[in-house]
């Protein structure tokens, strides 16, 4: 096999740590509460984990609204606990990737408070500010992610609007200014010093913004709109952030949270080898439960991502979106979906509690505490099934998700057959299977409503079959090739593993086939 960074063969496990387990007994998770639990992840079999922010932080956003980047909430603990994680991670052969949000801080940011304090500040310029317009109001018409009203927020004792795409407590940073990158990359030393393996990195396409600062017709509010930034400047950000990580000993990896729904566009960030080592590739999360919609997405990967040597991703859920439990509608489809997930070609995301086949959180109003709504795939992890859950307080921060006795982690590992067996058996095939690590992918044509693909190296060959239809459905040939000599290596419905393949396939059934010996 040739020799390859850990991070292309890698599952990464995303942990939300206020939901992942709490030590203290307070009802929020903490970075203790994730060592304790590492043990769940090392029997999963998960390389890396990435954790989502820890850092100080008035939480307006949950911690995406960062006070200090180089320090831990008291609510999740201490850096001693961070280093304790890092050391017992590592022992178990775990890699550890944070968070690390360079687009903006918190409002409380000390950058922040100073910028804020007068125009003559040596901060002012460390952060967006502009003149009201000539009419009066804000300096464009951009709209703010999550509250949906104007991006630019006016400050009464300076006179001046400061830019936030998200929350007005979150200000946009100025990469523009030289000292903020010099800044921004201590940060990134602090945590590479500390041991960390690699960052996600948020919103990392959109640090720049265009120069002009310029209305973009109809002022939207999603991030995807990537009117608003300066790509060949980003470029050239990420290229110095790429050559900062490159010179630190070991494969440490970055992951851009590259908002923007084109797979074409998406390649660009990772440059020509010199860029972002991955990005998350969105489009697939968004894809309905639908074999030609599948099919096209993973099309678009090999024509927009695989001739640039850009490594794919894949990623089904996350803290920000439904989960695809919930979104597919069934358990069925969700164990199918996981089949998918981590036999694609790409490095693949798997966000806690999919494996345990978790659905949202149902919240009701008045425990609502996300303003862009996002708190349903944000519910704690039921450890065992006896209430609290494993979880200490009277309550925990948001309600559990449904049936979380019969879902939680103790019950769903005393069962062989529960979707975490099927996690724990794919990733445990994958590590072992070359074809699915590294190898080609090749579509094949299989009946209506099935998904077939071919993962190959020289000396192995592995075939997957989705099926997306509701109805069991017969498979005579894929590609013109009979495969019923073949065997199943894993069922997704837990079915016949190891027996011949005898052409059919239930109702939102995946399998894994390898050739008769
Ligand atoms: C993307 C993160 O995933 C999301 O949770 C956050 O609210 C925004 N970026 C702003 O940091
Ligand atoms: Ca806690």
């Amino acid at each position: 096999m040739p020799a390859h960074p850990w991070w292309q063969t890698a599952v990464v496990a995303q942990l939300y740590p206020r939901s992942f387990a709490d030590s203290n007994g307070d009802g929020i998770g903490d970075l203790e509460g994730i060592r304790r639990h590492l043990d769940h992840l090392e029997w999963l079999g998960v390389d890396a984990i990435w954790l989502s922010p820890f850092f100080r932080s008035p939480m307006a956003d949950f911690g995406y609204d960062v006070a200090d980047f180089c320090d831990v909430d008291p609510l999740f603990g201490t850096l001693a606990d961070f280093d304790a994680l890092v050391a017992d991670a590592h022992q178990r052969g775990i890699k550890v990737l944070i968070d690390w949000v360079p687009n903006h801080t918190s409002d409380q940011h000390e950058w922040f408070v100073g910028s804020r304090s007068s125009r003559q500040n040596p901060k002012r310029d460390w952060y967006i500010w502009r003149d009201p317009a000539p009419g009066g109001g804000p300096p464009n018409n951009w709209i703010a992610a999550f509250v949906e009203t104007s991006a630019w927020t006016l400050d009464e004792t300076t006179g001046q609007y400061y830019l936030h795409l998200f929350l007005p407590e979150q200000p946009d940073l100025n990469w523009r200014n030289p000292e903020v990158v010099e800044a921004m990359h201590d940060t990134l030393r602090f945590w590479l010093d500390r041991g960390v393996d690699g960052f996600r990195m948020d919103v990392i396409h959109g640090i720049v913004k265009r120069a002009d600062l310029a209305d973009v017709d109809g002022g939207l509010a999603q991030m995807v709109d990537d009117r608003r930034y300066d790509p060949p400047e980003v470029h050239a950000r990420l290229r110095e952030i790429r050559a900062l990580l490159d010179n630190y000993p070991g494969d440490r990896v970055s992951v851009g949270e590259v908002y923007i729904l084109s797979t074409a566009k998406v390649a660009t960030y990772y440059g020509d080898g010199d860029e972002l080592h991955l990005a998350f590739n969105f489009p697939p999360l968004y894809a309905p439960w639908e074999a030609a919609k599948w099919r096209t997405r993973i099309e678009r990967v090999q024509q927009e991502l695989d001739p640039l040597g850009a490594w794919p991703t894949w990623v089904l859920s996350n803290h920000d979106n439904p989960r695809h439990r919930t979104r597919y509608g069934s358990e069925a489809r969700a164990r199918a979906a996981a089949v998918l997930l981590l036999t694609l070609r790409g490095t693949a995301f798997v966000y806690q509690g999919e494996e345990l086949g978790l659905e949202d959180a149902v919240v009701p109003p008045d425990r609502v505490v996300d303003p862009g709504g996002r708190d349903g795939c944000r519910g704690p992890i039921p450890w065992t099934a006896a209430a609290p859950h494993g979880w200490h307080g009277d309550e925990t921060w948001l309600p559990f998700p449904p049936d979380a006795a019969t879902r939680s982690a103790e019950t769903m590992v005393a069962d062989p057959s529960s979707i975490t067996h099927l996690y724990r058996r794919l990733l445990a095939y994958r590590r072992r299977s070359p074809a699915l690590q590294l190898g080609e992918l090749r579509l094949l044509d299989g009946p209506e409503g099935v998904l077939a693909y071919e993962r190959s190296t020289p000396n192995e060959r592995v075939m997957v079959l989705v099926n997306f239809m509701p109805s069991s459905v017969t498979v005579d040939a894929v590609s013109g090739d009979s495969w019923r000599a073949a065997r199943i290596a894993i069922s997704s419905a837990g079915r016949r593993e190891g027996d011949a393949f005898d052409g059919t396939l239930a109702p939102d059934e995946a399998v894994i086939l390898e050739p008769d010996a």
